[in-house]
């Protein structure tokens, strides 16, 4: 059975990153036996410059029709400055896929402990999963934007909540058994419900998994004095949103944090975290990790092919450990370089890596 996966690039390092992510997916195809096709199309910015629409119909379509979606990255400069934005493209086809939980691991890779802003021994063990709800609140109420005023809409339903709470807690069953919720119940009443509901859950249906509650300021400053004390973290959309990228430095680099963004109805969305990078777009200095792990979640999640995914991230884990990388992880191989040392190590497993700049 061939699996059919649609590649959107994006904007900025968008393509550059997904064509790393799109080669070692064709490496481990290879090695592993898998049939899988591949189709591109336009979404963000180059979809309002072709189409005059981030999320032109053809790409809905095709989306729609695929057995995953993986995203390189939308938005950049060129499209601030009114008129439709790259962003609502991404926004679109998340919520028109159902693509409700946003899974974002962060990490600590064996050999880049020192690349941590923080000290070595307070990285170490470091090792969460960052569940994000990604298809309500904030980012999806009604709207009022005026020159005077303006406002956005929190809100979210006990339904939707309990949905995301569930896969964080079905996560936890399968790592330490611990979830830390973040909310800001002192303050917000979507907190409070969301509070309430996850409760009521976990005394109903998960009493062997451990609960605490964290503010989402206290969070913020807890991530950086003890992020080795975290297991799962379930939160809210746009609370999601701020600490992966505060959590993906934890682990050196936003550059090599991975998603996943599971639906109850389609087989997914994986897109790195990070963004269109335009500071480094077009040089060849994006790391593609995050994309390539993110690979592995669409192979994982979406595919069922576990032991693929397991030798993208074996592979992915060595060459780091080897030296081979971006300049943002110390490393000085272009993005093109870095999946093609992967690719060697998915297809000959065994070899022996070259040192960095051999
Ligand atoms: P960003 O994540 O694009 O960049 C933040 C910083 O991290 C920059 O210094 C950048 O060079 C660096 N960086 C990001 N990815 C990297 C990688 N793979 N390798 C090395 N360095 C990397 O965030 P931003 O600058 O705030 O946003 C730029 C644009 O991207 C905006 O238009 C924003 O809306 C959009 N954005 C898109 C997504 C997405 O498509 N999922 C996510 C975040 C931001
Ligand atoms: C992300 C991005 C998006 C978000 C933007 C580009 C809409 O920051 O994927 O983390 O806020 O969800
Ligand atoms: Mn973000």
């Amino acid at each position: 059975m061939t699996h059919k996966i649609v590649i959107l690039p994006g904007d900025g390092i968008g393509p550059e990153v997904a064509a790393a992510a799109r080669a070692v997916l064709e490496a481990v195809g290879s090695a592993h036996g898998l049939s899988l096709s591949f189709e591109s199309h336009d979404i963000g910015g180059c979809a309002i410059d072709a189409h005059g629409d981030p999320f032109p119909e053809s790409t809905a379509k095709a989306c729609a029709g695929a057995d995953a979606v993986f995203l390189g990255a939308v938005g950049g400069p060129k499209w601030d400055g009114g008129g439709p934005r790259p962003e609502a493209g991404l926004l679109a086809l998340r919520k028109t896929l159902g693509a409700f939980a946003n899974l974002r691991p962060i990490t600590l890779f064996p050999g880049l402990e020192r690349l941590s802003p923080l000290k070595e021994e307070r990285v170490a063990g470091t090792d969460m999963l960052i569940v994000r709800e990604l298809t309500g609140g904030i980012y999806f109420g009604d709207k009022v934007e005026g020159d005077e005023t303006a406002s956005d809409l929190c809100s979210y339903s006990r339904q939707e909540v309990e949905r995301i709470a569930r896969i964080a807690f079905d996560a936890a069953r399968g790592r330490k058994r611990r979830v830390t919720s973040v909310d800001k119940a002192n303050v917000l009443a979507t907190s409070r419900l969301w509070r309430n509901a996850v409760v009521a859950l976990r005394d109903a249906e998960y009493p062997d998994v451990e609960l605490d509650h964290v503010l989402v300021d206290a969070m913020a400053m807890k991530l950086i004095e003890r992020p080795a004390a975290f297991d799962v973290i379930l939160t809210e959309n746009m609370f999601g949103d701020i600490l992966s990228d505060e959590a993906s430095v934890i682990a050196g680099s936003i550059g090599l944090a991975p998603s996943a963004s599971l639906s109850e109805s389609h087989g997914g969305l994986y897109e790195p975290i990070h963004g269109s990078a335009p500071d480094i777009a077009g040089q060849g200095k994006a790391n593609p990790v995050g994309a390539i792990l993110s690979a592995a979640m669409l192979l994982r999640h979406a595919l069922g092919e576990g032991e693929a995914a397991a030798a993208i991230e074996r592979a992915v884990s060595e060459c780091l450990a080897a030296g081979i990388g971006t300049g943002d992880v110390g490393g000085s191989a272009s993005t093109q370089q870095v999946a093609e040392h992967v690719c060697a190590r998915i297809a000959e497993p065994d070899a022996s890596i070259p040192l960095a700049g051999t």
